[in-house]
């Protein structure tokens, strides 16, 4: 059902300042910021090659980063996306074997207008798992 690694998130406390460490100090292109409100973040992405880097800020007061930060004030590794070919199918295939999906069930869009859905990390080998349709 899985396919390529679509990107790895990092939670940061300072979206300027990951950014000036991934593209003026590490030298990577980095894309424009964009506000996801539905999704309580403020991303960019690092352009890798062979996959990308997310770097994640909380926006709003009710952010779903916001206990991970609280735990991780400096930072750190929040989630990897994996790329499927059918939301839908991924849908029924995590509810058949018991993976639990975040939210109301249904999927979202996300960062890059694709359908996106989380999987509880209790159910996933204690990772955050996102499937985005490619
Ligand atoms: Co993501």
């Amino acid at each position: 059902m899985i396919g390529k690694l679509n990107h790895i998130a990092i939670a940061v406390p300072n979206l300027d300042e990951a950014v000036h460490l991934y593209r003026d100090v590490l030298g990577a292109q980095v894309s424009a910021e964009e506000d996801l409100p539905e999704h309580g973040v403020t991303t960019v992405f690092v352009e890798l090659g062979n996959t990308k880097l997310e770097l994640l800020q909380a926006l709003g007061d009710n952010s779903p980063i916001a206990k991970f930060m609280a735990a991780n004030p400096a930072g750190g590794i929040h989630h990897f996306c994996l790329e499927v070919d059918d939301i839908n199918t991924a849908m029924q295939t995590a509810k058949q074997n018991n993976l639990r999906v975040l939210g109301d069930g249904k999927a979202k869009t996300g960062a890059h207008d694709k359908p996106v859905i989380f999987i509880h990390p209790k159910d996933t080998l204690g990772c955050l798992v996102e499937f985005e349709q490619v």
